[in-house]
């Protein structure tokens, strides 16, 4: 277990880098990742309500661009909530969600009431947290009853050198796990995406000029259903068609439960 110093020192780490790239990671993320755009159109948007208006938490928010792009016009009757420990990240993030309210603060210490969200998004936020389950904890206590929370995060299989800040790692999904049993929560869904087997058919589509499919509807669906079919048929045999990135909904008891 880390020392309080060192959390103190990780999470300051944290800031100063997003902050000094925020701009460079907007620049990259401005055309939105086909990886993760496809998976979360098919397993989360089907779970949004949007009667009444409904409450979304985004830890670690970033840009704010992936949720932007998810819900569309959507995003105007919605209360959104955009969490982020850079200032920098929020001041982009304000451009993409012109009616959210912004937090700075850390996914450790959330400075919200207890169930307030319907949502909680967590995408590519774990990973860059200190103490996972620490983390998570307070993630899920954000939730009402009733509420889901719609997981994203890459795994300890992605292996090294694909990091944006040189702290963040994989997130174990046995952690996940543990701490989704201790609390009043279950999963609802749970798929392994983006297989090495995948990226390297992005790849050839890329080296064949054909990067333009890539960008297609049906081809982005094409490429999820492929990586799925890959990760459950050969996956538990070879690492190479096993996905990296874990995407989940995780739903809290509903209070008579
Ligand atoms: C990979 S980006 C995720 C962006 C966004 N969720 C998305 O889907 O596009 C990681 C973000 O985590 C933020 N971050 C890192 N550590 C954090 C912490 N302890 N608490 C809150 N945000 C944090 C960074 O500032 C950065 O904006």
């Amino acid at each position: 277990m880390m020392s309080e110093i060192d959390v103190a020192r990780w999470l300051a780490a944290e800031m100063d880098y997003h902050d000094s790239n925020a701009h460079i990671i907007h620049a990259e993320v401005k055309q939105g990742d086909l990886r993760y755009d496809a998976p979360k159109r098919l397993f989360f948007l089907p779970y949004l309500r949007f009667p009444g208006e409904r409450c979304i938490v985004d830890i670690a928010c970033g840009t704010a661009n992936s949720v932007a792009t998810l819900l569309g016009s959507r995003r105007d009757c919605i209360h959104y909530i955009g969490v982020d420990i850079s200032r920098e990240m929020l001041m982009i993030a304000r451009s993409n969600m012109t009616n959210g309210q912004f937090v700075q603060a850390s996914g450790h210490k959330l400075p919200l009431e207890k169930g307030v969200a319907d949502y909680v998004f967590s995408w590519g936020a774990l990973h860059h947290m200190p103490d996972v389950v620490v983390a998570l904890d307070a993630i899920i206590n954000l939730l009402k009853p009733g509420g889901l929370l719609f997981l994203l995060e890459p795994t300890p299989r992605v292996g090294t050198g694909w990091e944006d800040s040189p702290r963040e790692r994989g997130v174990r999904i046995t952690t996940i796990r543990s701490v989704i049993q201790c609390s009043s929560c279950e999963f609802i869904s749970i798929h392994y995406i983006n297989s090495r087997f995948t990226a390297l058919v992005r790849r050839m589509l890329r080296k064949l000029k054909m990067s333009r499919v890539e960008h297609y509807g049906a081809t982005r669906y094409l490429l999820t259903y492929l990586d799925l079919a890959a990760d459950r048929v050969c996956g538990s045999l070879f690492s190479f068609f096993q996905g990296r990135d874990v995407i989940a909904v995780v739903r809290k008891a509903a209070s008579s439960e």
